[in-house]
């Protein structure tokens, strides 16, 4: 069972000779010559919380693969039965009697994903567990940075936000680790700080991070700027933690920042990165999120074709 719950799950030689090379070959396949690899295939989207880049990108990915999107919605918790307290595990068991070839599932809590994927027949794709793991999003992020950089070793890497709320920086943190010559440094607000999970696991693979206070502190040296939103939904309250100037990415920023270091984001982004700065070549944020696609259609080839 193929199973996509958590960035622990992948290592470093799946990524470099399977999974890179099959995002490359998705990428240059042109539109209109279809593989329909995944010909007869049906998907199921089942998303507890909103979603404009995952959901649509797995739903268009599995189209382009000639396979079908049988059941989508965006809104699980009022127009499915969760709305009446249904649990996810009957929920799965529910669709999994309909017969799909894969379900692609969003979630509120920490988790869920993995309750899911233990009652589940078919393949559970976790796109997103509450503020635990976003692990397509962190494959999409890897292969971002590969693409723009050459290579992933030897990144230093800014990660800023909200680190402890986010799941994408969680993710990214897991998959990272995975190479060499790493270095990351924390921004966040005092009461976003990345979380003590992360931490032990980047100790125990001897991989150098540093919380810093201002992002302008280390923009210079660094090849790569992470940003993310703060989790509003998820009860952080940006009022609490002042203003977001000290992670903001701005001209002021992408001034000290080196000519081919990029800036990435997993989007939605807020005031985090002001809109001066999208002209730049070094703004990544809008090339990943069409990595995103790619990636997906890589992930479901892989696991279905
Ligand atoms: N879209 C990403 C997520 O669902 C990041 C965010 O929403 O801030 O985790
Ligand atoms: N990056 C991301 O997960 O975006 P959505 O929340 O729009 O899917």
């Amino acid at each position: 069972m193929n199973h996509i719950i958590e960035t622990q799950q992948f290592n470093r030689e799946w990524l470099e000779n399977e999974f890179f090379p099959e995002v490359i070959k998705m990428k240059q396949r042109p539109k209109e010559n279809s593989l329909n690899s995944l010909a007869g295939k049906e998907m199921i989207s089942f998303f507890y919380e909103p979603s404009t880049r995952t959901r649509l990108s797995f739903e268009l990915a599995m189209k382009r693969l000639g396979g079908q999107v049988v059941f989508s919605t965006e809104n699980a918790k009022e127009f499915s039965s969760v709305a009446k307290g249904e649990i996810i595990e009957d929920t799965v068991r529910v669709l999994c009697g309909y017969g799909p070839d894969v379900i692609v599932l969003r979630t509120d809590q920490a988790g869920m994903a993995q309750r899911a994927a233990d009652f589940s027949t078919v393949p559970i794709i976790n796109a997103g567990d509450g503020d635990h793991q976003h692990p397509t999003q962190a494959l999409t992020d890897i292969y971002t940075i590969y693409s723009e950089r050459g290579r992933v070793d030897d990144t230093v890497i800014a990660m800023c936000g909200d680190l402890s709320r986010g799941r994408t920086v969680r993710s990214l943190a897991y998959l990272i680790s995975k190479f060499s010559g790493i270095k990351i440094y924390f921004i966040s607000p005092e009461a976003a700080r990345m979380r003590d999970d992360i931490k032990e696991h980047l100790k125990e693979n001897k991989i150098p991070f540093e919380e810093v206070a201002d992002l302008r502190e280390i923009a210079s040296g660094v090849d790569v700027i992470y940003d993310t939103r703060i989790q509003e939904e998820r009860g952080a309250l940006l009022m609490k933690y002042g203003k977001t100037a000290f992670w903001t990415v701005n001209q002021e920023v992408m001034k000290m920042m080196k000519e081919d270091a990029i800036v990435m984001h997993p989007l939605p982004r807020l005031e985090e990165i002001s809109p001066e700065v999208d002209d730049d070549a070094r703004a990544a944020y809008f090339r990943q999120a069409t990595n995103g696609l790619y990636v997906r259609m890589a992930l479901l080839n892989m696991i279905l074709g």
